[in-house]
């Protein structure tokens, strides 16, 4: 295994730079490589956790025959060489992880979530890719998307889905991505405040209450834990919207108790992506109401 060898090194611009520090609505490249560092920290602890928790044993007696673990060690591996290298990158501008609560017990439902993980990753840095100004940094983060592609096709395979499920991924912007992290974030160190972010923001969390195998044209229901989605001005419609790179399909939504029914559309397969949204026009921060809930298609 190789040492990480930086290909950026931000510390410099990090120091002289007026731009780094954290603006209202400010994107910069530095606060793309701590959202990226942070989700690059929630999949390392993950599967640090992981290995420390099931043996190779365990994962060949739930059905992952060898060389699973061995591929799950490399995996592990090339997620901390990815947390060194952008905190090298970031140098004293890094921030620094926090503590996660995962929902898995056992390696059927770390794998489970091991699969969602990886698809929100390539989701992440393909949706970051337009917003990044230097062209340098740009292969940098493709160099990491490409190998969270073939981690997510490699887990996607090991549980029978389709490893390619589409012809294109589906972008998330920087709060779709942060909203289905933060639901794993139990807190993270104040140091992480003085470090420059983006202004990151999470939507009401939105679950998927189907179970089961889901295809186009099931209807399955969106649920709103806890809370119960209002229009704002108390008549504005609410749709949702299935994201993909050619732009949202909007469905048509039913109220339920506890959420929403919709339609799965045509056009959308594999690990899809659906929020709430006020209009039929736009998917922006303005425009969703709540999610993303991420849906498995198969069709
Ligand atoms: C590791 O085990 C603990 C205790 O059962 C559990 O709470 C945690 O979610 C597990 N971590 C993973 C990544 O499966």
């Amino acid at each position: 295994m190789k040492s990480a060898i930086p290909l950026v090194t931000l510390a410099a611009i990090a120091a002289a730079s007026p731009v780094i520090k954290r603006q209202p609505g400010g994107v910069t490249d530095v606060g793309i490589l701590n959202y990226a560092l942070t989700f690059e920290h929630l999949e390392d602890k993950f599967y640090r956790e992981g290995l420390a928790n099931y043996t190779q044993a365990d994962f060949v007696q739930a059905g992952f025959a060898d060389p699973f673990y061995d591929n799950l060690k490399e995996i592990s591996y090339d997620e901390t060489t990815h947390v060194s290298f952008l905190r090298t990158a970031l140098s004293s501008a890094a921030v620094a992880e926090c503590t996660y609560s995962f929902p898995s017990t056992d390696p059927a439902s770390f794998v489970a979530l091991a699969s969602v993980l990886g698809g929100v990753g390539v989701s992440a840095y393909l949706g970051a890719a337009a917003s990044i100004a230097n062209k340098g940094y740009l292969t940098d983060a493709g160099s990491i998307l490409t190998v969270e592609a073939r981690h997510s096709s490699y887990i996607r395979a090991s549980l029978d889905e389709s490893p390619f499920p589409q012809p294109f991924d589906d972008p998330l912007t920087f709060d779709e991505v942060y909203t289905l992290a933060a639901s794993f974030i139990v807190s993270c160190p104040s140091s992480n405040n003085d470090k420059p972010q983006l202004p990151l923001k999470a939507f009401p969390f939105l679950a998927l209450g189907t179970k089961g195998s889901i295809k186009s044209g099931d209807t399955i229901t969106l649920l709103t834990p806890g809370y119960i989605l209002l229009p704002k001005d108390g008549k504005t419609p609410i749709y949702a919207a299935f994201i993909t790179v050619t732009g949202p399909i909007y469905v048509d939504v039913t109220t339920v108790q506890g959420g929403f029914e919709i339609e799965v559309p045509a056009g959308v397969n594999g690990q899809s992506y659906v929020v709430l949204t006020t209009c039929k026009e736009k998917v922006n921060d303005e425009t969703v109401a709540a999610g993303p809930a991420i849906v498995e298609i198969s069709n």
